[in-house]
């Protein structure tokens, strides 16, 4: 579909700052009427007042078919869509909105859920456990990770007498010396699912401890902008596809699977983020610097996530298996 006809005008019917730096914005079909239900740890994409268009997870009940809600972060030191976003709209305004996507569904049927957010990666896990706790099933406990109180979104809805014993949240001040020990948390898979949202130092960490962890098991969702994984010293590099012996020169600030489609090659793909796993493509040769969340120590050899991953400096080519 044409991207542009995927965007409808939604009313802000609520935008309120609910912690330090950290606005909630309720969104509603203009005319009223029902949303299109989404799923818990869907995110809306939206075209923020600056024309960045933006991808924020949806917080609210999934039961509730009259409201949209997202948690925004305003970040000073990013493209500028947050700041545009949390300075710029105001209730009774209109936002254009693509319909929801899910890269970080409550998939499977685990004995309990595992939660665990940094920051403002919260979002996604509040519609999670509004689900859970209206389902009533499995048991849930979410590990809630922030630099202090007044930086934490929702801490007054996850103290409710109802969530006692199931939310534990930990302040580090910023402080890594002070950041909380999850090991004991993940030492034992038991069964259990762990989602996890965060800054990209979290989720690595979590990766790193759940690497016993059944693959299927551990999920992750990135709340940063796709190709968030671009650095300024990134090398350009060549991939060359197998089946066809095509090589596609990968400039520095461009993804491989951004150069693929440029030059007519499609991957499939969804979060660009390195965290759902879709574009997972073979590499036969050359060595890659990995950068994404999905891959086990023993497949990055023979695999690589295009939407995120490049060529390891000192390799000037990669070879796909495309
Ligand atoms: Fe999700 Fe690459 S598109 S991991």
């Amino acid at each position: 579909m044409d991207e542009e006809a995927e965007f409808h005008p939604l009313r802000v019917v609520a935008a309120e700052r609910i912690a330090e730096g950290i606005h909630r914005f309720d969104l509603a079909h203009p005319e009223g009427g029902e949303l299109p239900p989404f799923t818990p740890g869907a995110h809306l994409r939206l075209r923020v007042p600056n024309g960045l268009v933006r991808r924020y997870s949806l917080c609210g009940d999934p039961a509730d078919a009259r409201l949209y809600s997202i948690a925004v972060k305003r970040e000073e030191g990013g493209l500028g869509g947050s700041v545009s976003l949390c300075d710029g709209v105001r209730a009774g305004d209109l936002l254009p909105v693509a319909a929801s996507r899910n890269d970080f569904a409550l998939s499977g049927n685990p004995v309990a859920r595992v939660f665990i957010a940094g920051g403002i990666g919260i979002t996604p896990i509040m519609a999670m456990i509004r689900h859970l706790q209206a389902e009533g099933r499995p048991p849930w406990k979410l590990w809630y990770l922030t630099r202090s109180p007044a930086q934490t979104a929702f801490l007054e809805e996850l103290r409710a007498p109802e969530l006692r014993g199931k939310v534990v949240v930990h302040h580090d001040g910023g402080d890594p010396d002070k950041a909380f020990d999850l090991w004991p948390v993940l030492e034992q898979p038991k069964g259990r699912h762990v989602h996890c949202c965060g800054p990209r130092g979290l989720m690595q960490a979590v990766r790193d401890m759940t690497g016993h962890w059944p693959a299927s098991a551990v999920h992750f969702e990135d709340f940063g902008t796709a190709g968030g994984q671009k650095r300024p010293d990134d090398l350009p590099f060549t991939v060359r596809l197998a089946r066809t012996g095509r090589a596609v020169e990968v400039p520095p600030g461009t993804t491989v699977l951004e150069a693929l489609h440029a030059a007519g090659i499609e991957v499939a793909h969804s979060c660009e983020s390195g965290t759902c796993g879709t574009c997972r493509t073979g590499l036969l040769a050359g060595v890659a610097d990995h950068r994404d969340l999905v891959l086990m120590e023993h497949e990055k050899a023979a695999q690589i996530m295009v939407c995120v991953s490049r060529a390891a400096p000192g390799t000037g080519e990669l070879v796909l298996d495309l």
